[in-house]
C-alpha cells in the first residue's frame, strides 16, 4: 500500500493507495469517530460497490443514500436530497459521510459534508480516474447552479481518501482516458518524470497493470498535495492545476456539460495552450508533439469542436473563475515540466491559436 499525506495542520489527511482498499475495514475504522455512517453514491454504482462496502461497516449503523447518476445531478436539488435524508433519519454531528463514485458524488458529497450542521467528517472513496488523481484530493467541493458550473461550494477537506485501484476495472474506458488527461496534465504542469513514465508506459496502462496505476495515481497525488499544501484556497500556485481547463471549460460550457467529458475538453485545452506557449517560443514542435502523442494514445482529442469559432471561445473564458479584473489568466508550460500563469496574453495569440 501507498501512503501519502496532505499537509495542512490540524486539518491533514491520508491518501491509501492500493488493490482492494476498498474492502479493507481498518482504512475505514481509523477516521470513522462516531456510531453512524452514510454511504453517498449513485444509481449506477450503488449495487456495484455499496453493498459490499456497507457489509464490511456492519460494525456501525450503516445506511446508503444514492442520487441519479450524471454531472446533470451535481445540483442543489440532490444536495437537498441527501440533506434531507440525513434530517429525517436524526443524524447528528457526530455522522461520517463516505463519498463513493466519481468527481460528481465527491464534489455533492463534499459540500453537503461541509454544511450538514455546519460540518460534519467525510471520506473520499473516488472510483474514476479522474477522481483518484484529481477531484477527491484537496478539498473543492461544489455543485452546480444554471448559471454556471461549480458555482455553490465550500473549501472542506476529507478525513482520508481511500484510492482502490481495482475499482477501475469496471470504469468504461472512454471515463478512463478522460481521467489520463489529467495525469497527462500533471506531467506537462511540474512532473517530467511522469510525462516521460506515460510515454514509455503506454501499453501498461491501457492494460490497466495494477503496479502501473498505482505508481501514476500515486504521483498525481503526491504533485496534487504538494500544491494543495502550498495553497489550499487558490490564492497562488494551486491556480496552475488549471492548466488546460480556460480553454477546456470554454469547450464544455459551449458543447453542453456532458457531450465532451471533461477530462476531453482539458485534452484539447492543454494542447491549445501548448500552442500558445510555443507562439512565445517556451515550446518546440516537438514538444508539441510529444503532448498530441499522448492524447493519441488515449483516444484524447487534441482539436477543439470544429464548429466552435474564436467569439465563442470568449465569453466562456471571461466567465472563468480565474478571472481577475477583467483579464484572463492562462497557464502556460514554459517547458515540458514546469508551468507559469500569465495574465498578458493577447487577443491576437489567441485568435491564432483558436482559429
Ligand atoms: N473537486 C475538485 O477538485 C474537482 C477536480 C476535477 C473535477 N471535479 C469534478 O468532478 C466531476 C467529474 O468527475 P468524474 O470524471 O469522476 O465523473 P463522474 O463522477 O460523473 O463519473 C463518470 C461516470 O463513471 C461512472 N463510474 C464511476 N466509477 C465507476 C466505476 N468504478 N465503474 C463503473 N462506472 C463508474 C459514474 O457513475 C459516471 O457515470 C465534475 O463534476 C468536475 O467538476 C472536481
Ligand atoms: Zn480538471
Amino acid at each position: 500500500m501507498e501512503t501519502l499525506n496532505v499537509s495542512l495542520g490540524e486539518r491533514s489527511y491520508p491518501i491509501y493507495i492500493k488493490q482492494g482498499a476498498m474492502f479493507d475495514a481498518s482504512l475505514f475504522s481509523q477516521h470513522i469517530k462516531g456510531t453512524k455512517v452514510v454511504i453517498v453514491t449513485n444509481d449506477t454504482l450503488a449495487p456495484i460497490f455499496a453493498t459490499e462496502v456497507a457489509e464490511l461497516l456492519s460494525q456501525y449503523d450503516v445506511a446508503t443514500v444514492t442520487i441519479p447518476d450524471g454531472e446533470a445531478y451535481k445540483t442543489l436539488a440532490s444536495y437537498e436530497h441527501i440533506m434531507s435524508f440525513l434530517l429525517s433519519g436524526n443524524y447528528g454531528r457526530d455522522v461520517t459521510l463516505i463519498a463513493l463514485g466519481g468527481g460528481v458524488i465527491g464534489d455533492v458529497t463534499g459540500f453537503v459534508a461541509a454544511t450538514y450542521q455546519r460540518g460534519v467528517d467525510f471520506i473520499q472513496v473516488p472510483t474514476t480516474l479522474l477522481s483518484q488523481v484529481d477531484s477527491s484530493v484537496g478539498g473543492k467541493t461544489a455543485v452546480n447552479h444554471p448559471l454556471g458550473k461549480n458555482m455553490i461550494g465550500a473549501f472542506y477537506q476529507p478525513k482520508a481518501v481511500i484510492i482502490d485501484i481495482d475499482s477501475l476495472s469496471s470504469l468504461p474506458d472512454r471515463e478512463f482516458s478522460a481521467g489520463m488527461a489529467e495525469v497527462i496534465k500533471y506531467g506537462i504542469l511540474g512532473d517530467i518524470q511522469l510525462f516521460e513514465y506515460l510515454e514509455v508506459n503506454l501499453a501498461e496502462i491501457s492494460a490497466k497493470v495494477p503496479s502501473v496505476l498505482s505508481y501514476i495515481i500515486k504521483q498525481c497525488c503526491q504533485n496534487k498535495a504538494d500544491i494543495v499544501a502550498q495553497d489550499e484556497k487558490e490564492s497562488g500556485v494551486r491556480a496552475l492545476l488549471n492548466l488546460g481547463h480556460t480553454f477546456g471549460h470554454a469547450i464544455e460550457a459551449e458543447m453542453g456539460y456532458g457531450n465532451w467529458l471533461h477530462g476531453e475538453a482539458v485534452a484539447v485545452g492543454m494542447v491549445q495552450a501548448s500552442e500558445l506557449a510555443k507562439l512565445r517560443g517556451w515550446l518546440s514542435d516537438a514538444d508539441v508533439n510529444r503532448i498530441v502523442a499522448l492524447n493519441d494514445a488515449f483516444s484524447l482529442p487534441s482539436k477543439g469542436p470544429a464548429q466552435m469559432s474564436y467569439e465563442q471561445y470568449i465569453p466562456h473564458m471571461k466567465k472563468d473563475k480565474k478571472v481577475q479584473a477583467q483579464t484572463i489568466r492562462f497557464v502556460l508550460p514554459k517547458h515540458l515540466g514546469e508551468a507559469i500563469l500569465v495574465t498578458d496574453v493577447t487577443e491576437s495569440e489567441l485568435k491564432l491559436i483558436l482559429q
